[in-house]
């Protein structure tokens, strides 16, 4: 069997799809490993997971670092520790640093509650909402310098109904982030994916 790609999960809160990727990986979906989980919030329950299921991981107080810069440099130092392949933001609520990206250049991505490029930043679901679009979903993408704006790779679309709330709309397209995101990191074990400028070729 080949080898197991090996994963950083980047955490801040909930980890619901931290644990979407967990269960792929023990169910046989995902052929990847995590090797190690970070957070930055100490009572993120996300962590609950990590211990539940067995999963190194390490806490990074943000106070605990002078700049963003230091924080990031220790997270990188963690990773390559660690063998980490390939980092997944997965609710992290931090924008990382241009050196952290040149460190793992076209090898970290994240999940963005929306279809992008609308409805960056925070709060994609309320903004959805509030500016009364019919349809919108989520999106896997790799990570560049801007916020929300790297190559994207997988999107899934939702529709959004007449009486939804920002948390009726979030807990449908959650559904679906839990979908895409690991069939994104499959993707990438597989060597099916070829960055190419701004889009993402899925190779077959
Ligand atoms: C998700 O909505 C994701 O799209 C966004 O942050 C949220 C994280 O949720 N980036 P969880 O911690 O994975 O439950």
């Amino acid at each position: 069997m080949a080898d197991l790609l090996k994963l950083g999960v980047l955490i801040s809160g909930n980890g619901s799809n931290l644990q979407s990727i967990i269960d792929h990986i023990e169910k046989g979906s995902l052929q990847a490993v995590i090797k190690i989980i970070i957070s930055n919030n100490p009572d993120a329950y996300g962590l609950s997971r990590a211990k539940k299921h067995g999963i190194p991981f390490v806490v990074l107080k943000n106070g605990n670092f002078k700049n963003k810069e230091d924080f990031d440099a220790e997270l990188v130092r963690i990773l390559k520790d660690n063998g980490v392949e390939l980092v997944i933001l997965a609710g992290f609520m931090r924008i990382i640093s241009p050196d952290f990206i040149k460190a793992f250049s076209g090898k970290i991505m994240n999940i963005h509650p929306a279809l992008l490029p609308s409805f960056p930043g925070l709060h994609g679901q309320r903004q959805a909402v509030e500016y009364g679009v019919k349809f919108s979903g989520c999106t896997v993408h790799f990570v560049n310098e801007g916020v929300d704006t790297g190559p994207i790779i997988i999107q899934s679309a939702v529709p959004v109904l007449d009486d939804d709330t920002e948390d009726t709309l979030a807990a449908r397209i959650l559904k679906e982030e839990h979908r895409i995101y690991p069939q994104a990191i499959q993707l990438f074990a597989d060597g099916k994916l070829e960055i190419k400028g701004r889009k993402v070729r899925i190779k077959n």
